[in-house]
């Protein structure tokens, strides 16, 4: 028997018992994609990229980390001085959370610009939400982590929000802490949620937003079923396998954002000061407050809606109030397949309104995000209070705009004229 036959004769038997090749050929081979997908599509696959770097670095960073208020510190220094490439691997890990934002920021814009959360692709666009609120709370608990000063200051100013919920707060915020003050039984847990159950969450749902988006079928910049015109074998006309044709034109993508990667690794780690805070390379400190007080840049226009409210009302405080415009903030996102009522996705044949819309939308939340980086007193107050009015008024008024703009007619193949 050849090699080549034993080798056919054990996938055959793998084959009969476990059905790889015929996943293979379902979500690779014979999985047939827009051929139209453009710069905007590549997010995806560099998400997945990233977010494998950030379990196997964070595996060996595992290896040497101690979550105790006495060493968690010293731990982190360890690995940058001590371990050999220690300081590569934590770097990796840091310089890739940061990237790892910006790459679903611009996963999740793609998704606004095409109407890829429409119908029939809900369920995708909800388990990426499901995805991004997780990464919210793996960014937040990582973070915690090292016990810098900022870390320090970072958990007490959320920790004590928790606090600041009527009723149950301060227990709540006592349950999370894990004592009355932030300390090792916080870092205790925290490490465990951190390394152990978000990601492991994080991976059930990335499984499920592509089994769901596997299930539909992608959408596309134009916004068009792909599956309406297919040839005799069922195949659309207008789609190509997704291997080889974007298994390999992915790799282009793949290949620049990593040289850009690891240039960030080696000679821009912190990111002027935006990926790590200056006040985060000094141990946590109690009795020493950071000048200024702000989470990482991702959490920034969130921070500036939670800061937004300055006045106590209805007998509730302003704090409360700040977390139930954050928490509308994030909700709100989940609502969007049923708040868009317009016949067509993608923004090429959407109507003025819905253009100015999502730039205004947009433009308002990096404006957030740079007011939740600055001091409070930075901008006049009524800024973020209007900016924050801006971000829901997207969503809020999209039924109302979507259903009465003009849109134009949408070509029923691709790379056919509209109309
Ligand atoms: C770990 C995080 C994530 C990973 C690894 C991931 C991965 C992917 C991949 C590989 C695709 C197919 C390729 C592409 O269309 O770009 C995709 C599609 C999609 N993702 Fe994500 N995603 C993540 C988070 C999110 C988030 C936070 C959202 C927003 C709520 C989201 C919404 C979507 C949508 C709507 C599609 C379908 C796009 C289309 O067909 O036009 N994803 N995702």
């Amino acid at each position: 028997m050849s090699l080549r036959e034993a080798a056919s004769n054990l996938v055959g038997w793998v084959d009969y018992r476990l059905p790889i090749v015929k996943t293979w050929k379902t979500h690779m081979s014979e999985y047939y994609a827009p051929k139209n997908f453009n710069f905007w599509y590549f997010f995806g696959v560099l998400a997945l990229v990233v977010f494998a770097n950030q379990v196997l670095s964070g595996i060996w960073l595992t290896m040497f980390y101690v979550p105790t208020a006495e060493e968690a510190f010293k731990s982190i220094e360890y690995i940058m001085r001590d371990v050999s490439s220690g300081w590569a691997i934590r770097y990796m890990h840091e310089v890739g959370a940061s990237f790892f934002f910006i790459v679903i920021y611009l996963h999740i814009f793609r998704g606004l610009l095409y109407g890829s959360y429409q119908r029939p692709r809900e369920l995708i666009w909800i388990f990426g939400m499901f995805i991004y609120c997780l990464m919210m709370v793996e960014g937040f608990l990582g973070y915690v982590l090292p016990y810098g000063n900022m870390s320090y200051w970072g958990a007490k100013v959320i920790l004590n929000l928790v606090g600041a919920i009527p009723i149950i707060g301060e227990g709540l915020q006592i349950w999370v802490q894990g004592d009355f003050v932030v300390g090792s039984a916080t870092l205790g847990r925290f490490f465990a949620l951190h390394v152990a159950l978000v990601p492991l969450i994080l991976i059930v749902g990335i499984f499920l937003h592509i089994v769901a988006l596997h299930q539909v079928g992608s959408n596309n910049p134009e916004g068009i079923d792909i599956k309406a015109h297919v040839d005799a074998d069922g195949n659309p006309l207008d789609g190509i396998p997704f291997h080889p044709y974007y298994t390999i034109s992915d790799l282009t993508p793949v290949v620049i954002f990593l040289i850009l990667f690891f240039a960030c690794v080696f000679y821009f780690p912190g990111g002027g000061g935006y990926f790590i805070e200056p006040p985060n390379y000094l141990p946590a400190d109690k009795l020493s407050t950071p000048e200024h007080i702000a989470p990482v840049w991702y959490f920034t226009p969130f921070y500036a809606m939670l800061r937004s409210v300055t006045i106590d009302s209805f007998g509730l405080d302003a704090k409360v109030w700040g977390l139930i415009i954050v928490s509308g903030a994030m909700l709100v996102l989940f609502f969007l397949p049923w708040l868009d009522r317009s016949a067509v996705l993608s923004m090429r044949y959407k109507g003025w309104p819905s253009k100015i819309m999502l730039m205004l939308f947009a433009v308002s939340f990096v404006f957030l995000g740079v007011l939740g980086a600055k001091p409070a007193d930075w901008a006049p107050a009524w800024v973020a209070p209007a900016l924050t009015t801006i971000y829901f008024a997207y969503f809020l008024a999209m039924p109302v705009y979507t259903k009465l703009e003009k849109t134009k007619p949408v070509p029923g193949r691709i790379g056919a004229k509209s109309g």
